[in-house]
């Protein structure tokens, strides 16, 4: 088993730095997640100053870049902006700095409005998701859809009574879901894969319904299992 986890870890690591764009809750947990395995990361911020203490508690292997910095560095990239902005953030980040590399989407398209009875609005319908978007917008980056539908305190090393909780991911480019599937199992998760990219359309919902507990009962700590 160990060795099995060691191999897991190599195969996966092969210099695979990893660049985040966003340093909220999701980036900086993420991105602690990542360093605890021994990658190497940056996160990518308008805003260096508000980083100053994760890069501190986060030690030698964390550092700070702009967008565009943290997309050039990472072989592996994180999208954790708010989901309004994340076509801004990807042009920001640049075309040449994101093509071709697995970006692990894990944004939600929600909308500045109020929930209702504890439901949260979406800016995008039911017909195209925000991960289609992206895709469509910057053709030869490789988008995998992950994490958007569990809240960030769960994210890595989820520990549940109910037992290994359920990522739900999907995406057009079958190398890069086998990376992220890789990078799930590490971090303690088991892995559904719902297929192409207009598997968001479901997937990205998933968020609202993991909300509503939130919501309406303070009730946070649970996620998704798929029982077959
Ligand atoms: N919080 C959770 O538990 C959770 C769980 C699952 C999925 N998600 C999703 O993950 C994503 C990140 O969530 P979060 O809670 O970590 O942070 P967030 O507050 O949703 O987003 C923070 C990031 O958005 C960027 N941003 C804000 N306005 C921008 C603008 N006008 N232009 C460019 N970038 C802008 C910020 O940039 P600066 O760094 O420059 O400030 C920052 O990096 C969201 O899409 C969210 O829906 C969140």
């Amino acid at each position: 088993m160990l060795l099995k986890i060691i191999n897991l870890k190599t195969t996966i690591m092969r210099n695979k730095n990893i660049g985040i764009i966003g340093s909220g809750t999701v980036g900086q947990t993420l991105g602690n997640g990542f360093i605890k395995n021994g990658y190497k990361v940056m996160i990518g911020t308008r805003d260096d100053a508000k980083l100053a203490d994760w890069k501190k508690q986060a030690g030698e292997n964390a550092s700070i870049g702009s967008f565009k910095d943290a997309a050039a560095f990472g072989s592996i990239l994180i999208l954790a902006v708010k989901g309004q902005y994340a076509n801004l953030a990807l042009r920001e980040a640049g075309t040449q700095n994101i093509n071709g590399k697995t970006i692990i989407d894990t944004t939600n398209p929600i909308e500045d409005a109020p929930p209702t009875n504890g439901v949260i609005k979406f800016f995008t319908d039911l017909n195209e998701s925000l991960l289609e978007k992206l895709q469509k917008e910057f053709p030869l980056a490789n988008f995998v859809k992950s994490f958007n539908s569990v809240g960030n305190a769960f994210m890595v090393n989820p520990e549940f009574a109910g037992g290994k909780p359920t990522m739900f991911i999907c995406g057009n480019n079958e190398d890069s879901k086998k990376v992220v599937n890789d990078i799930l199992n590490l971090f303690g998760w088991d892995v559904a894969d719902m297929g192409k990219a207009e598997a968001a359309r479901a997937i990205e919902p998933l968020c609202m319904l993991w909300c509503i507990p939130g919501m309406t009962k303070n009730e946070w700590h649970h996620a998704f299992k798929l029982l077959k």
